[in-house]
């Protein structure tokens, strides 16, 4: 095989209760990629399709996860890649770990899988690191191993797959605002109260139990963010407005998708998602902020060949 076309998932991060640790992909929103070996050594891209991003291969996340694979096994052929950007960057919903994950599962693929999933986590991560400027892989580990997962350490890598109810469904709003994921890091403080880490513990175990279980009333008692929500929530217009009127209407959970802008409910089968979808664009037409809404089920599978 000396061509591959890959799609890797969207993905929500952090899910409410698990700031930096949790995260799960979507099954229909997601970007495409084409890599196709070369016999020149070394990586270029040769088309961006979607968004403008920089073609210099140490400042694409894309390229620089590539590198990573490629610095760790010198194969003896170079690579070209085509990017066709579907998620935008800044939207919150895992845009950089979708380019992260794509370059390195598509190579590895090329050169006959030598690495294992947990390894092409860590090369993505460094792909990852350059958009963010922080290590942390719970986009990344959803979009390659599909479902929703708890990254349970970095250093060494350990992710863990936690199991995804059959009913469950996303609901994503995008306010077409830009927020960088380095600026909203920026403004968490650096440290948390003893009582907040310790009801935070708790929203965690809860969720990672009700998923265990299918227990969708403990999950929705879960999904609590004591942590980041009330920082981030004030750069979001209309969020308290999602949150509230999305919950009464009956979804399981509402938090902020990622480091924003885009806000996500849980819910439990598709009408629910769909009568959610209509709630926040109702709150948003009323404001001049362009926005778009996806509705997608929760994916069993990550990044994948097409
Ligand atoms: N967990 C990360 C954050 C996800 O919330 O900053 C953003 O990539």
């Amino acid at each position: 095989m000396n061509e591959i076309r890959v799609f890797s998932p969207a993905t929500v991060s952090n899910v409410a209760c698990g700031f930096d640790v949790l995260g799960f992909p979507l099954e229909s929103v997601g970007d495409e990629m084409v890599v196709r070996k070369t016999t020149k050594k070394g990586l270029v891209i040769t088309k961006i399709e979607g968004f403008e991003l920089p073609f210099e291969i140490s400042k694409n996340v894309a390229s620089v996860s590539a590198q990573a694979l490629i610095d760790c096994i010198n194969p003896d052929c170079g690579f070209e890649i085509e990017i066709y950007k579907k998620i935008k960057p800044g939207s919150g919903i895992g845009s950089s770990g979708a380019s992260a994950t794509s370059s390195v599962y598509a190579i590895n693929e090329l050169l006959g899988r030598p690495f294992n999933k947990l390894e092409l986590t860590n090369f993505a991560m460094k792909g990852e690191f350059i958009a963010s400027n922080s290590e942390h892989a719970d986009n990344i580990a959803p979009a390659i191993f599909g479902g929703f997962n708890l990254v349970k350490s970095l250093h060494p890598l350990q992710v863990l797959q936690l199991p995804t109810p059959k009913d469950l469904y996303v609901v994503i709003i995008h306010p077409q605002i830009e927020i960088k994921t380095s600026e909203s890091r920026g403004i968490l403080p650096k440290t948390v109260s003893l009582s907040d880490a310790t009801k935070q513990l708790s929203e965690l175990g809860g969720l990672v139990h009700a998923l265990h279980t299918s227990d969708y009333e403990l999950m929705k008692n879960s999904l609590n963010d004591h942590l980041i929500e009330k920082h981030r929530s004030k750069l979001i217009p209309h969020f308290d407005e999602l949150q509230s009127k999305s919950i009464a209407a009956g979804a399981i959970g509402c938090s902020i998708s990622g480091s924003g802008p885009s806000v996500f409910a849980l819910t439990r089968g598709k009408d629910m998602a769909i009568n959610v979808e209509s709630i926040f664009k109702s709150v948003y037409s009323k404001s001049n902020i362009n926005f778009a809404t996806y509705v997608s089920k929760i994916s069993s599978n990550g990044v994948v060949t097409i």
